[in-house]
C-alpha cells in the first residue's frame, strides 16, 4: 500500500507538524541516551532545507492525561538544541491553545517550535478527533517520524491523519524497510528471544512459524521448564504463559526448532551482589533465582547464531543491568555483531543493552521501537502506518493538483 513520501511530496515553505518519538528515559533531568533524537535529524534537516516551519511534538512517559513536572519535554529540547546549534528552537508550555497559536504565528521558515508533552492531555491516548484538530491547526501537512509509537492509536498518530495530508518521515521508512527484511528473510533465520515480558511468549509461536531456530533466554525459558514439570525456584514465571508453553511443546515441528537453555547462573537472592552459581536447567533450587544463562548455553547459542543468514534479536538474555548477570547478553550479542548475516535488533531493552556493550554500529539495524517493532515483527500491521496509507488514498488526487 502506498504512502506519501517525504522526498516526493511538495514540501517547500510549508508549515509541518512533525510527530517524533522522543520517549527517552531521563536521569536527573538529562537525556540518558540520545539515539531517538539523533535518528530524527535526517527528517528535520531535510525539512529545514526545504524552508519549512516545523512544529514538533512527542510524548514522554505515561503521565495519563495530567501535567507531570518530571515529564516536561525541556531536557529533550535542550538535547535537540545541542544537536542543531544553528537552528532557533522555541519551546512552548502547552501543545494546544492560544499560546501555541501565537507562537506558530511568530515562527519563521527554518525555525522549530517544540510543543509540550502530548500525553499531558488524556485525549492524546484516546485518539480524540477534536484534540487532533487543535494540534493540526496552523499546519499544512503532518509528518510521522515516530515509528516507536505507531502501534498505538493516538491522536497525534492516527486522528490527525484524517485532517492533514500525512507523510512518513525518513526514520519511519527506514524502520519499516529494515524490519521488513525479517518478514522475508534470507535463510537460515534465527530468532533470539529474551527479556522479562512474559506476554512475549505468544510471539514465540509467530517466531516458530517463520524461523529455522528460536533461541529462548531471559525470563522466557521458565514457562517452558514449568510446562515440563521442572522446578524453576523463584525465577519469574506466570501460570498463563505455562499453558502457552505447553501448547508449543506439544507441536513436534516447533519443538525441533526451539532451543532452550541447558544451564543457568542462579542467585541466592535478587540482588546484584548475591552469591551465584552455575547449575543445570533441571537443578534450580527452591528459593534460588536464575538471572543469566550458564556457559554451556552461551556456547550453544553462539553455535546456533553462527548458522544464521538473518538474525532477529529481541530481549536481553539475562539481567544485563547487573555486571555479574550480563555475560549471556554480552557474549551472544558480541557474536551476533561479528556475523556477516543480516542482524536486526528490536525492543527498548535490547537496544539499550546493545548500546551499553558498544555493539550498535555492528548491527544492520537497531530498531528505536520496542512494542512497535515487536508488533511489526509478529506480522501484525501497525495502526499508525495503516493510517498513513489511508491518508494517501484520501489525499493523493488533491496533492497532484497543488
Ligand atoms: C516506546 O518507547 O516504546 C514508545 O515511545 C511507546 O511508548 P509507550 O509504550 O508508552 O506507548
Amino acid at each position: 500500500m502506498k504512502r506519501f513520501t517525504i522526498t516526493t511530496y511538495p514540501l517547500e515553505n510549508k508549515t509541518v507538524f512533525l510527530r517524533v518519538d522522543y520517549n527517552i528515559p531521563l536521569e536527573k533531568g538529562y537525556v540518558k541516551d540520545n539515539i531517538k533524537i539523533k535518528s530524527s535529524l535526517e527528517t528535520i534537516k531535510f525539512l529545514l532545507s526545504k524552508g519549512c516551519k516545523i512544529i514538533m511534538a512527542t510524548h514522554l512517559g505515561r503521565p495519563e492525561g495530567k501535567v507531570v513536572h518530571e515529564l516536561k519535554v525541556d531536557p529533550l529540547v535542550k538535547e535537540l538544541r545541542k544537536l542543531l546549534p544553528k537552528i532557533k528552537i522555541t519551546k512552548v508550555h502547552d501543545c494546544i491553545g492560544t499560546k501555541v497559536k501565537q507562537e506558530i504565528k511568530k515562527l519563521k521558515p527554518q525555525q522549530i517550535l517544540f510543543l509540550e508533552n502530548l500525553r499531558f492531555y488524556a485525549e492524546e491516548e484516546e485518539n480524540d478527533f477534536v484534540f487532533a484538530h487543535s494540534l493540526a491547526e496552523g499546519s499544512d501537512v503532518f509528518i510521522n517520524d515516530a515509528f516507536g509509537v505507531c502501534h498505538r492509536k493516538n491522536a497525534s498518530i492516527n486522528a490527525i491523519t484524517t485532517i492533514l495530508p500525512a507523510i512518513a518521515g525518513f526514520q519511519l521508512e527506514k524502520e519499516i524497510f529494515n524490519l521488513s527484511k525479517a518478514l522475508n528473510p534470507e535463510k537460515p533465520l534465527i530468532w533470539v528471544m529474551g527479556g522479562a515480558k512474559l506476554q512475549k511468549i505468544d510471539l514465540i509461536r509467530q517466531a516458530l512459524n517463520k524461523a529455522d531456530f528460536v533461541l529462548i533466554g531471559g525470563a522466557l525459558p521458565f514457562s517452558f521448564l514449568r510446562a515440563m514439570n521442572i522446578s524453576t525456584g523463584m525465577s519469574k514465571v506466570d501460570c498463563e504463559t505455562i499453558s502457552v508453553a505447553r501448547d508449543i511443546l506439544k507441536k513436534k515441528k516447533w519443538r525441533k526448532k526451539l532451543i532452550l537453555p541447558v544451564d543457568f547462573n542462579v542467585a541466592e537472592a535478587f540482588s546484584s551482589r548475591s552469591k551465584s552459581e552455575i547449575v543445570k536447567y533441571n537443578n534450580i533450587k527452591s528459593g534460588h533465582i536464575a538471572l543469566d544463562l550458564g556457559p554451556e548455553t552461551i556456547t550453544l547459542f553462539k553455535r546456533y547464531v553462527r548458522k544464521g543468514r538473518t538474525i532477529v534479536w529481541n530481549g536481553p538474555l539475562g539481567y544485563y543491568e547487573w555486571h555479574q548477570f550480563s555475560t549471556a547478553t554480552k557474549e551472544v550479542g558480541k557474536t551476533i555483531a561479528q556475523l556477516t548475516a543480516t542482524t536486526i535488533v528490536g525492543g527498548g531493552e535490547t537496544s539499550d543493552a546493545v548500546i551499553r556493550f558498544h555493539l550498535q554500529d555492528k548491527m544492520n539495524h537497531v530498531s528505536t521501537g520496542g512494542g512497535a517493532a515487536l508488533t511489526y515483527l509478529s506480522g501484525k500491521r501497525l495502526s499508525g502506518v495503516v493510517a498513513l496509507e489511508q491518508n494517501y488514498q484520501k489525499f493523493h488526487q488533491f496533492a497532484k493538483t497543488r
